[in-house]
């Protein structure tokens, strides 16, 4: 079995031997992924499009946020991603793609909150679309990010989380962003905890405006491509 690993902050995370990496930084688990994709992703995203002068308010009507990620892995970016939610009426309805799912008895082991949330997000059949709360649908693809049609260009934000591209470069090349920007809804943003220049540029060639922006402890920049037309 996939043996759960601790990180700086406490929270846990995986060491993938197929790849020899590990899911998250050695630094924080949660930590990261609230930084790249919560704060700098889902926040920044209804900052700049939902809610009026950059204020977190709780008084608007609920909206819909269509939510794809790429390497769905422990689940810890969708549960935090509903969390977040919960905490701002906001709707999601998340769409996550993985290859080489984690196995049940792997995630009992992790130590992240809401646990029977995460167990539900796992036991959650493929390609069936589930309401896992009222305001959270989830959709999984037991797919390969490179044949996945993604026949859609309603997505708002995209967690982009796969393994570096030191493990895995095929899953960063131009050809991957130019199918990632097609399926993207106009103000749509990406976000990734890597800030390699040769990603930058794909992007960039694919359509995207991207931002250098600082990383979560550890890592000096992450990037954040936005599809402004
Ligand atoms: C960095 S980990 C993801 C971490 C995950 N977001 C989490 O919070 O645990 C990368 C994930 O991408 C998956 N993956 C690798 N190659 C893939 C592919 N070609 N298509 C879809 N998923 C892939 C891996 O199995 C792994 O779960």
């Amino acid at each position: 079995m996939n043996s759960p690993i601790p990180t700086a902050d406490g929270s846990h995370t995986l060491f993938s031997h197929q790849f020899q990496a590990h899911y998250h930084s050695l630094h924080g688990a949660v930590q990261e992924s609230n930084h790249v994709f919560i704060q700098n992703g889902l926040k920044h995203y209804c900052q700049k499009n939902l809610w009026a002068e950059s204020k977190e308010t709780i008084n608007h009507n609920p909206r819909t946020i269509n939510i794809l990620e790429m390497g769905f892995g422990t689940g810890l970016n969708a549960l935090l991603a509903y969390q977040y939610a919960q905490e701002h009426r906001l709707n999601l309805q998340y769409t996550a793609i993985e290859l080489f799912p984690i196995s049940l008895e792997a995630v009992k082991e992790l130590n992240y909150p809401q646990k029977e949330i995460l167990m539900q997000m796992h036991q959650a059949d493929w390609e069936n679309p589930i309401e896992i709360s009222k305001g959270f649908d989830l959709i999984k693809h037991n797919d390969d990010i490179n044949n996945s049609p993604l026949t859609t260009s309603s997505f708002e934000l995209i967690f982009y989380d796969a393994f570096s591209p030191a493990e895995q470069t095929e899953l960063w090349s131009l050809s991957i962003f130019e199918k990632l920007y097609a399926a993207c809804a106009i103000q749509a943003m990406l976000v990734t905890y890597c800030a390699k220049g040769v990603v930058r540029r794909n992007m960039q060639a694919a359509g995207f405006e991207v931002e250098r922006i600082p990383g979560p402890p550890g890592k000096r920049e992450m990037l954040r491509a936005t599809k402004n037309s």
